[in-house]
């Protein structure tokens, strides 16, 4: 346990250090809004779900913090995360851009003062309650889930559920040409479990109370 915990602070300390380059770069939220067209025909559909490599909803990213969709983006185009709808769309931002559309996804829909409860309002059963102790799933994503201890880690609470679990199962494939995220720190943490666990992980976390939206768009109503 101890060499597994060393391991992972040094696995942490290296991926902060790969990611503070482009998150110098300050976004615009202004700028950013006439940077998004493409999203929203992805992301400005509630409820809207991609159907390759599988079918599960496009996640919501209004709301999600700034850093972390930074993280995201850059991952995407680096190709550290396989999808390649996203891979797609990632290679053609600048890291200008990147930061830009992150501010912007990242005010979008916030609400001035609104805050969601400090721990879940809701009980995991005691199976899943067993889950999250075991992986310590709130050391990082925050007593709430969306409290992240680190602004490059994602709010999950909320997120829907098909989404969290692909994500999920996206860190323990290998090998896959077009599924996969090499992110050592959910590697270590989604491969201790079954692809059963991860559904009752990801039921749980996606019932909770939420900062993250889908905005309709009007005209693509
Ligand atoms: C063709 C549909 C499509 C378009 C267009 C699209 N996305 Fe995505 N986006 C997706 C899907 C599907 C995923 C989930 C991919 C995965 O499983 O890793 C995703 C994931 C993301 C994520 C990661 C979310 C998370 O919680 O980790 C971010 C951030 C994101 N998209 C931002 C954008 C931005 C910004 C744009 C426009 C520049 C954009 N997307 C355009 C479909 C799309
Ligand atoms: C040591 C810190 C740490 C722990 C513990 C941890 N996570 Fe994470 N989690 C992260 C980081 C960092 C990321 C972002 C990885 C990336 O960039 O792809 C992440 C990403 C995720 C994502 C993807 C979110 C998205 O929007 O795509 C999910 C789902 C997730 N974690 C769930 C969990 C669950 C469930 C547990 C407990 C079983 C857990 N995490 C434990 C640090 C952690």
């Amino acid at each position: 346990m101890k060499l597994f915990l060393t391991t992972l602070a040094a696995i942490i300390v290296a991926s902060v250090t790969t990611l503070a380059t482009a998150q110098e770069i300050k976004g615009n939220v202004i700028t950013g809004e006439k940077k998004v067209a493409l999203c929203l025909g992805c992301h400005g559909i509630l409820g809207f779900h991609t159907g390759f490599p599988e079918v599960y909803r496009v996640p919501k990213i209004s709301g999600q913090g700034a850093k972390y969709i930074v993280s995201a983006l850059t991952a995407y185009k680096k190709g550290e995360r396989k999808n390649p709808s996203m891979r797609a769309v990632a290679e053609t931002l600048s890291d200008q851009d990147i930061a830009d559309v992150a501010a912007y996804f990242s005010a979008q829909g916030v609400v001035d003062g609104a805050t969601i409860p400090a721990t879940p309002t809701k009980e995991p059963k005691a199976a899943v309650a067993a889950l999250l102790t075991k992986a310590g799933c709130v050391s990082c994503h925050g007593s709430n889930f969306s409290k992240p201890i680190d602004p490059t880690y994602p709010k999950i609470a909320g997120q829907y559920s098909d989404y969290l679990y692909f994500a999920l199962m996206s860190y323990k494939t290998e090998g896959k040409p077009m599924i996969g995220r090499s992110n050592p720190i959910m590697g270590a943490m989604a491969k201790q479990f079954s692809d059963e666990e991860l559904h009752l992980l990801a039921d749980y976390v996606s019932s909770l109370d939420s900062e993250l939206k889908s905005i309709q768009q009007p005209r693509l109503r």
